[in-house]
C-alpha cells in the first residue's frame, strides 16, 4: 500500500466537499462557498492518497486566520500561538489503515515548522452527538480534553491538545 500525503489542489475541492458532507454531523456542514473560504484561512489543506486514490483530507489553521468558528475562537483566547485543525475525514472504504495518523504527521511537521515544536496541536471532536470513532482515533493520537463546550448549532463538543510533534518525514 503506497500512502502519500500532499497539498491540496484546486481539482480536490469536490472531492473533498463530497466527503465533507458525507460525513455529517462529525464535520461542520458546508456550502461550496463557506468551504472555498476555509480555504483560503487554512494554513495547510492536504490530501492523502492510497495507491494514487484520494482516500482523506485535512484542514488546518495557525493562529490570526480570519476564521470564526467559536471553537477555533475558544483556543485563540487561549493561545498566543498553536495549529488547530478544523476538520479531518478519511473516506469509509479507507479507514484504520493509517490514513489519519499520516494526516496528523504531516500536520506536525508543517506545524512544528510553522510555529515550534511543543506548541500546542488542537482540535475538537463531538460529545453530543457522540463521534466514537473520532474519540478512539484522538485517543490513540494522544489528545486530551483540555475543555468542553456548547456550540451555536447546539453539538457539545471536547475541546482537544496536544503539543506538536516534531517528527521526520
Ligand atoms: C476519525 C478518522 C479520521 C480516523 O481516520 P483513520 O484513517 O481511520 O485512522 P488511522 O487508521 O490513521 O488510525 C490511527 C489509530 O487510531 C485507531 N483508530 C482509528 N479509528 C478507530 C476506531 N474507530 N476505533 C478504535 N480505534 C481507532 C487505529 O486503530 C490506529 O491505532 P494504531 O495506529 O495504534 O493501530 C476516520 O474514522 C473518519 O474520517 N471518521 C469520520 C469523520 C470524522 O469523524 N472526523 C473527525 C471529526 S472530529
Amino acid at each position: 500500500m503506497a500512502l502519500h500525503v500532499r497539498s491540496m489542489a484546486h481539482d480536490d475541492l469536490k472531492w473533498a466537499l463530497g466527503l465533507n458532507q458525507a460525513n455529517l454531523p462529525a464535520l461542520g456542514d458546508e456550502t461550496e462557498a463557506s468551504f472555498a473560504h476555509l480555504l483560503d484561512v487554512s494554513a495547510f489543506a492536504l490530501v492523502a492518497t492510497v495507491d494514487g486514490v484520494r482516500a482523506g483530507f485535512s484542514i488546518s489553521m495557525t493562529t490570526g486566520a480570519d476564521y470564526a468558528s467559536v471553537n477555533y475562537r475558544w483556543f485563540c483566547d487561549r493561545h498566543a500561538e498553536f495549529i488547530y485543525l478544523d476538520r479531518v475525514a478519511v473516506d469509509a472504504g479507507m479507514r484504520t489503515v493509517g490514513v489519519g495518523r499520516a494526516l496528523y504527521a504531516e500536520t506536525d511537521r508543517l506545524g512544528s515548522a510553522a510555529t515550534a515544536p511543543g506548541l500546542p496541536f488542537c482540535l475538537e471532536v463531538n460529545l453530543e452527538p457522540r463521534n466514537d470513532e473520532s474519540l478512539a482515533f484522538h485517543d490513540r493520537m494522544g489528545f486530551v480534553e483540555v475543555g468542553q463546550q456548547r456550540t451555536p448549532s447546539g453539538k457539545l463538543v471536547s475541546m482537544m491538545e496536544r503539543p506538536l510533534v516534531s517528527s521526520p518525514r
